[in-house]
Order: structure tokens, then sequence, then C-alpha cells
């Protein structure tokens, strides 16, 4: 079981930070990482070809290993989701009449891309609504999703838990159903890899999208993409010089080479050898890999349990431990009118976390206690 990691970061003891969901604090040494490579480029002279490529490496074959894929040829590095989904998206033929499962109140970047499509090709959007909050509601979400993959089915593009209360997904299954009718499961990942175990080999998604700056522990604005073999002769949203075969020899640039680079290395974005945030997020998964999700839920449910059991027991509904993430979870009030007063007092207790429609969201993380989550739950009591 893993203690306290507290000391790994800067965090001050107050505020209390229960929002890793919103964004993830930086590792110390993320932060030394970060500004050592910040320094190299007033040495340019010091930065070589092969820096250029080496580094992507690293971090392909860290976040293969976090995500249990074997081959690191099938991670592209992104600057965000949205972008990692409009890559898969340019690369699925739509006909008319096709449909795209999506669910209630799903993060924007795995929505919006898939909405245009109705305009553009006719396809059809289906929402699956959260059932009422109450018993088994999760249970019940997770049938109508399955149920509501059928022939029509093109995509159906999830969440591994939702990324306002932690409610779970079972992929797996999820994954049978699309092949039963033959669509793409294409995951975001922002809100569950790093803090939640993830594997490639047992769910197959085509694709899984994950922002680094939440539960990847990286910096802003660089994130990892899996692509499966589906994408793998795909296009690219764009063409740049090192998406291309042939890039490694700089002396040959200009006898361009229409090739693209294998499997998802042609998805990569321009200037993805970022000399400042790939070392940043190379370090914040390999402590990751040090941790281990297992180990970061189980910390979580150790701190997060008899808590949440009295917050239950007092009225609110959280899920079915069974049915979300222990890192991430919403807090339903009763009542909506108490909204304002209880975020008064989490506001006045130096307490962080999140607000999304009538749910409070809890995130934490091995640098959080038990007695900060007390804190909270004394907020609601
Ligand atoms: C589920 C989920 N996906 C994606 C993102 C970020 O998307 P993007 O990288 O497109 O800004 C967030 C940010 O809150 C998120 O919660």
């Amino acid at each position: 079981m893993l203690t306290n990691q507290k000391h790994l970061f800067s965090l001050p003891d107050l505020p209390i930070y229960l929002n890793n969901a919103y964004m993830g604090p930086q590792l110390k040494s993320v932060e030394r990482i970060g500004i050592e490579n910040l320094k190299r480029k007033s040495r340019p002279f010091e930065i070589t070809a092969n820096d250029f490529f080496a580094e992507k490496e690293v971090l392909r074959s860290h976040f293969a290993q976090l995500i249990d894929a074997a081959d690191p040829q099938c991670i592209a590095i992104i600057p965000s989701v949205s972008y990692g989904i409009a890559n898969a998206l340019k690369n699925i033929t739509f006909d008319k009449g096709d449909e795209i499962v999506v669910l209630e109140e799903q993060f924007p970047s795995n929505f919006y891309p898939w909405k245009v499509l109705e305009r553009e090709k006719e396809v059809r959007i289906r929402t699956i609504m959260a059932p009422p909050i109450g018993k088994d509601r999760a249970k019940l979400w997770n049938q109508l999703v399955l149920d509501a993959i059928g022939h029509k089915t093109k995509v159906v593009a999830l969440p591994h838990a939702h990324w306002a209360d932690g409610t779970l997904f079972d992929l797996e299954k999820i994954r049978a159903k699309a092949d039963e009718v033959n669509a793409y499961l294409i995951i975001d990942g922002t809100q569950s890899v790093g803090a939640l175990p993830f594997s490639v080999a047992e769910i197959r998604p085509d694709a899984l999208i994950c922002g680094g700056y939440k539960w990847l522990l990286g910096p802003y604005s660089l994130g990892v993409a899996y692509y499966g073999e589906r994408f793998h002769h795909g296009k690219p949203i764009e063409d740049n010089w090192m998406n291309h075969q042939g890039s490694e020899d700089f002396r040959n640039l200009v006898n361009y080479n229409p090739e693209f680079k294998p499997k998802a290395l042609r998805y990569d974005v321009g200037e993805s050898s970022n000399f400042v945030l790939t070392p940043m997020l190379i370090e914040g998964i390999r402590q990751l890999l040090e941790w281990t999700p297992e180990r970061i839920q189980d910390y979580c449910r150790s701190i997060t349990e008899e808590p949440l059991q009295r917050l239950k027991e007092a009225g609110y509904f959280i899920e079915d431990a069974n049915y979300r993430t222990h890192h991430l979870f919403g807090v339903y009030l009763p009542n909506a009118s108490q909204m304002e007063t209880i975020q008064k007092k989490i506001q006045d207790a130096g307490i962080f976390v999140s607000y999304r429609g009538n749910a409070i969201r809890v995130s934490c993380h091995v640098y959080n206690t038990k007695s900060e989550v007390e804190k909270l739950v004394s907020c609601f009591i």
C-alpha cells in the first residue's frame, strides 16, 4: 500500500487541493526537469539532431507501458484531446444514417467533433442520458449504452470514467458489443488513465486519447494517444516534416517523401519534439509507473471510504464504489438549494473542488490525506 506522497510535490498545507481532475499539480521532479530544459534553448548548439527524436521514443514507450500496449509505435504525441479525436475522426468513413454513441454531458472535446458530422455527413448522435440519481444509476447507464449499440452504430466515443462524477463504463463489455457491429471504440482517457488501470490488451480500443496535465502529471499542452490497427494506414490531419518517412536525415529533407511514418507515428503533432514539455511528461509517467495506477486507486480508496460512507448516511448521493473511480467522484445534494451554502462552507474552509451541475466533483491523489477528506465532509454535515 502506498503511503502519502505529498513530499514529492510543492503543495502547501493550505488550501486543501481536492481538484486534480481540474489540473494536476506538478511533481518537484517535473518542475526541475522543466526548468532545466527551458534553459537548454539558450544554448541551441547543444541541441542535436538526435534530440528531435530520442525523447519522443521514451515518451511513447513509457505511455505504452502505462496502458499495457505492446507496441510503442501505436502511440502518437498530441497537443490536446480535440486534436487526437480529430485524427481518428478524419480516418473513419461515414455514411448517411450512421450513429455515434456518446454520453450525456460528455466533455466537449469528445463531443463537438462528432456533433459537426450531423450537419456534414448526416450522421446521428445518440446521446445516452444518465438515469436519475438513485440506486443502480451507473449500472443502468451502462446497460443503456450497451442497448444503444446496434447495426447503425459506426462509433462509440466514450470516456472510461465520466469527468463530472467518475461513473465507470465497462469498456470490455462495450468493446464486445461494438465488435458485433464492427463499430469503432474511441476512448477519452484524460480523467482516468494514470490513476485508474487501463489495459489496451484487454479493452482493445481503436483509439485512446489522453490529455497530459491531469492524471498523467505532465505539463499543459502535451498529451498522448494510442491508435490501433484500423488507423495505421490513415491520413493525419496535418503533414509536417517529421511525420513523413526519412525525416531523421536532415540533409535529405527536401528529397520529399510522400510516405508517412509507420502506424501512429504519422499522427504526431507538428513540432512534437517539444524539448521542454516532453521530458516533463516522461517524468510524470515514470513516477506513475513506479506508483502504479492500481496502488493509486487503493490509496484513494483508503482515504475516502469512511468519510464518504458518512456522507451517504447523511443523505447525499454518491455512486456505488463498484461503479465509480476512487480518485474522482461526484457528491449529489438531496436538495439543489443547499448548493450555495455548502459551496460557501467549502470555500471558507480553503478547500478546492469543482462544481459540475448539481454535483460537487471531488478528486484526490496520493498527496491528499484522509483528514483533508474529513474536513471536506464536515462542510456537508
Ligand atoms: C474528459 C476530458 N477530456 C479532455 C479534457 C481536455 O481537453 P483538451 O485537451 O481538448 O483541452 C478535459 C479537461 O477537463 C476532460 O475533463
